[in-house]
């Protein structure tokens, strides 16, 4: 995507009304001075998906999302920042023009996946005209057509037959390096190709363009595969292998998650063709957004040994972050799909979909499995972990069912389980609760200032000095000295010829007050605080800081709470509160400039 220049986003932006761009995916209606309708972002049926005209932002008071109407372009088309803008640019009729570098890139781009293309294609043909190959995908019992379905292709063990073809096609060899289809020897900097005695696997996106390659070796190197490494053009963490199976997936409204390219084949061998493997890594959360546009009903298929039951749990993680609750399918024997089928058919892998479990039961198995219930010690850590694994469920109405599901399977007492759980619930709250008087404390260093500005004003304008002690008086809430200061102030005789500043100092004072009425009088210009014009309007200043100090404390909270997934009823109630509260005091901050 081009480079947009500032000025051109800034036009774009102006030109912006959210209320008409999000009318397009929501059915709004006018609440005051916002609009309201059901958050697009996730499932409700009482509207909490507000819009600001005036602000020009959204906020889901039901699931925390929020931002401009670019951000919400961006989160519901799946786009890029740039290509949200452009996406938004053709809506309004503004004409984008790239500058030169951009081009560059662009023209880049395009010749890399040309590129891509074209090893495909000579990978493709190697496939068909040697034997070696042909003779493993046979022997791995797959059927034909899966070398076309996936243009599986295969890598001589030559060391430059790629770079050769390449070279003669035109292509340049720093492209070729780039795309890491050819390799430099650190040795003697000869070129050679990456993939050798390799089925190749080539990975497409979305776009249907060629962005890298797997390539398992054929003859047990000790890299069983390699991949393309990050590129212009590849980004392991965003795509995932089989995006020709996520149409299927969304026909059938369910997705199978798997770990590995011939999990994906050999399904699509028994003629199940609405899987993806995530590429060589764990599960990131661009794979799990990017396939849960297409169905939220996903099935977690990893392999059954302990590095795929781990990252099961990893990758159940990462789908909870985004709101999706995946199935999880245990393989036995640690088994892989490829392996599983293979072993016992299509229909006895068809029941182990139907026994997969939601996450809480799948957690509560494994639990189960971990700990020994006769021993004492284990089953104590045992109540504690299915304390916490209850407490993280989000409803009320749910959770009481796996309470009594659970407190009868395992013979234990309903009510005591669920006195454990509001305990460790509160202890949540408390948690942070203390968070919020550390934070509290650390915008004290704001409050001195203030507080030294208020004593200012208030010695000397001793006809207002009421008004100046009520706007400041929440300044007080965690000092004692603020009582302290105004009986000393008291004490001021304003008849006297003495000057207050010496009055101030006669009295003897504390070595801590003392400080801080130096503090007080350390000023260059006394006149400016005897002017009484200058004292109301402190007065009307303060009236708006007591508001946005309110409002930055708040954010402070706000901002610890921001996994609203992970959020208990309890703090999602909380966290609803503190959103309610800002957007009201941001409005009311607002009316006062
Ligand atoms: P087969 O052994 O051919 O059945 O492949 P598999 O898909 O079952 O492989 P495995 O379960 O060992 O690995 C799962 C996935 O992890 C593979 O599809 C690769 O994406 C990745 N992977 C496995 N081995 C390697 C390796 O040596 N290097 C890299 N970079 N990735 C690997
Ligand atoms: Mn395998």
């Amino acid at each position: 995507m081009a480079y947009i220049p500032e000025d051109k986003i800034e036009e774009i932006k102006d030109q912006l009304d959210i209320v008409n761009i999000i009318s397009e995916y929501v059915d709004l209606k006018q609440s005051g001075n916002n609009y309201i309708g059901l958050c697009p972002f996730h499932n409700e049926k009482t509207p909490s998906f507000t819009v600001s005209s005036q602000k020009g932002i959204f906020h889901c008071f039901g699931c925390g999302e929020g931002g401009d109407t670019i951000s919400f372009i961006m989160k519901k088309e799946n786009l890029s920042y740039p290509e949200a803008i452009q996406f938004l640019a053709d809506k309004l009729g503004i004409f984008i023009e790239t500058g030169k570098v951009d081009k560059e890139l662009y023209e880049h781009r395009k010749k890399l996946f040309a590129i891509n293309n074209e090893a495909k294609l000579f990978f493709f043909h190697n496939l068909l005209t040697n034997q070696e190959p042909k003779k493993y995908i046979a022997e791995r019992g797959l059927k034909k057509e899966l070398i076309n379905k996936f243009m599986i292709g295969y890598a001589t063990d030559n060391f430059q037959d790629l770079l050769n073809y390449m070279v003669k096609k035109g292509y340049k060899i720093e492209d070729l390096l780039e795309l890491g289809l050819v390799k430099k020897s650190r040795k003697n900097n000869s070129l050679y190709d990456a993939y050798r005695n390799r089925l190749i696997f080539p990975i497409i996106d979305s776009r249907k363009n060629i962005i890298g390659f797997g390539g398992r070796t054929l003859s047990n190197d000790r890299a069983k595969y390699i991949n393309s490494p990050e590129s212009l053009v590849y980004h392991k963490s965003n795509n995932v292998y089989g995006v020709m199976n996520l149409r299927n997936a969304s026909k059938e409204n369910k997705v199978i998650l798997v770990e590995g390219y011939m999990d994906v084949i050999s399904l699509s061998n028994y003629g199940i063709d609405y899987s993806v493997a995530s590429l060589g890594t764990s599960l990131t959360i661009e794979q799990a957004k990017l396939i849960s546009r297409y169905t939220k009903n996903v099935y977690i298929c990893y392999d059954g040994d302990e590095a795929g039951i781990n990252a099961a749990e990893r990758a159940l993680e990462i789908f909870r972050n985004i709101n999706v609750s995946p199935n999880i399918v245990k393989i036995p024997d640690g088994l892989d799909p490829d392996d599983y089928l293979k072993k016992y058919g299509r229909d006895s892998f068809n029941q182990l979909l139907e026994n997969s479990l939601n996450p809480i039961l799948y957690k509560y198995n494994n639990l189960i499995d971990e700990y020994d219930l006769n021993d004492i010690d284990q089953k104590v850590v045992f109540l504690k972990k299915l304390t916490e694994l209850l407490a993280e469920i989000e409803s009320k109405l749910v959770r009481d069912e796996y309470i009594n599901r659970f407190s009868d399977d395992l013979s234990i007492d309903k009510d005591n389980l669920q006195y454990e759980i509001d305990n460790y619930l509160n202890t949540k709250v408390k948690d942070i609760r203390t968070k919020k008087e550390v934070i509290n404390n650390k915008s004290n260093d704001g409050y001195k200032k203030l507080l030294l500005e208020s004593l200012r004003y208030i010695i000397f304008n001793p006809n207002i000095s009421k008004d100046i002690i009520e706007v400041s008086n929440f300044l007080n809430e965690k000092t004692e000295f603020w009582t302290k200061a105004l009986n000393i102030i008291e004490k001021i005789d304003y008849s006297s010829e003495e000057s207050i500043k010496n009055q101030i100092n006669n009295l003897n004072l504390e070595k801590n007050t003392k400080l801080i009425f130096d503090a007080v009088f350390k000023v260059k210009d006394y006149n400016y605080y005897l002017n009484e014009d200058n004292a109301k309007n402190y007065i009307k200043s303060m009236e708006k800081n007591k508001l946005i100090i309110e409002r930055d404390i708040l954010k402070a909270q706000f901002i610890l709470l921001e996994d609203y997934d992970k959020l208990t009823d309890e703090l999602k109630n909380v966290y609803n509160k503190l959103a309610m509260d800002i957007f009201k005091l941001d409005i009311d901050i607002k009316k006062m400039t």
